[in-house]
């Protein structure tokens, strides 16, 4: 295993092992609410900050952006972490058993190395650039379908933005009648992942960030998947949408979604 990826794997157990153990007595931790409808807790903070410990313990001078500290640059910008260290935050607090840890490295702007981690089935995924992706150490591969009958597709909802309700909805009108059944299990990082393994066929969401998307974008690239933004462009973690699946599904996907869109959110 690459070193950086295993570092970032200790990283993800040691996060994971903070949200379990807090998962037994969610009711009395501390939320706060960020904006409309984002909560965190004490749990994303201490996750967070271990990951960043753990990760600076080896590498000192590498940059971070993770989602409750933001940026921290350093030294040298060639190397960026980009951490979740909670995925679905909501499900967490609910007792809703789908959440994870997801932590990614690019190096000079490309996605090199992906750990998503979920505490409740210990399922650990893992890539790194050009070696493949691994669901447990075992070799995973993105679904064999070619066509959108039959499949099983994932989603998230524009829960926390009002504004893309609609566009979103018409999406789903599109996509719904096409495939066998959609899924919204509240964490983006761990429906890539689901991709990457085939579990999901395919998947597409609105307005993420790039620390919900990292990990699983390579994960999914690395299990011989297509990851885009709505243009079919590259430009996913600076737009926050997402449509991913095997080559024949995400174009499927993408042709059902992109003509029913505005065209300032067909990017
Ligand atoms: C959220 C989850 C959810 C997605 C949201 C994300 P968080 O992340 O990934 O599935 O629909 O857009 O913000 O806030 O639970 O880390
Ligand atoms: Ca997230
Ligand atoms: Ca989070």
């Amino acid at each position: 295993m690459h070193p950086m990826l295993n570092i970032a794997v200790r990283a993800a157990r040691r996060a994971g092992e903070i949200i379990s153990r807090a998962a037994e007595h969610v009711d009395g931790l501390v939320v706060t609410s960020k904006s409309h409808n984002d909560f965190v807790s004490e749990v994303d903070r201490r996750a967070e900050l271990e990951i960043i410990q753990i990760i600076h313990k080896a590498y000192p001078d590498h940059a971070i952006l993770a989602e409750e500290s933001g940026a921290q640059h350093n030294s040298s910008d060639i190397h960026q972490w980009i951490i979740d260290p909670l995925d679905g935050t909501t499900n967490f607090l609910h007792g809703f058993p789908q959440y994870a840890v997801s932590i990614a490295l690019m190096v000079k702007g490309q996605l090199e190395q992906a750990v998503i981690y979920d505490p409740n089935s210990q399922d650990l995924y893992t890539a790194s650039r050009g070696a493949g992706a691994q669901l447990n150490n075992r070799r995973i591969r993105v679904s064999r379908r070619s066509e959108l009958p039959g499949t099983l597709i994932g989603t998230g909802f524009p829960f926390r933005q009002p504004e893309l309700l609609e566009p979103y909805l018409d999406t789903f009108r599109a996509v719904a009648p096409k495939v066998a059944d959609i899924r919204r299990a509240g964490s983006a990082a761990l429906d890539l992942a689901y991709v990457a393994a085939g579990r999901l066929d395919g998947f597409w969401e609105f307005g993420l960030e790039p620390w919900d998307m990292a990990a699983g974008v390579l994960l999914i690239q690395e299990a011989g998947g297509v990851v885009t933004d709505f243009a079919g462009d590259q430009n996913f973690l600076t737009s926050g949408n997402i449509v991913g699946g095997n080559l024949k599904l995400h174009s499927a996907l993408l042709n059902t979604i992109r003509p029913v869109l505005p065209k300032e959110l067909q990017r």
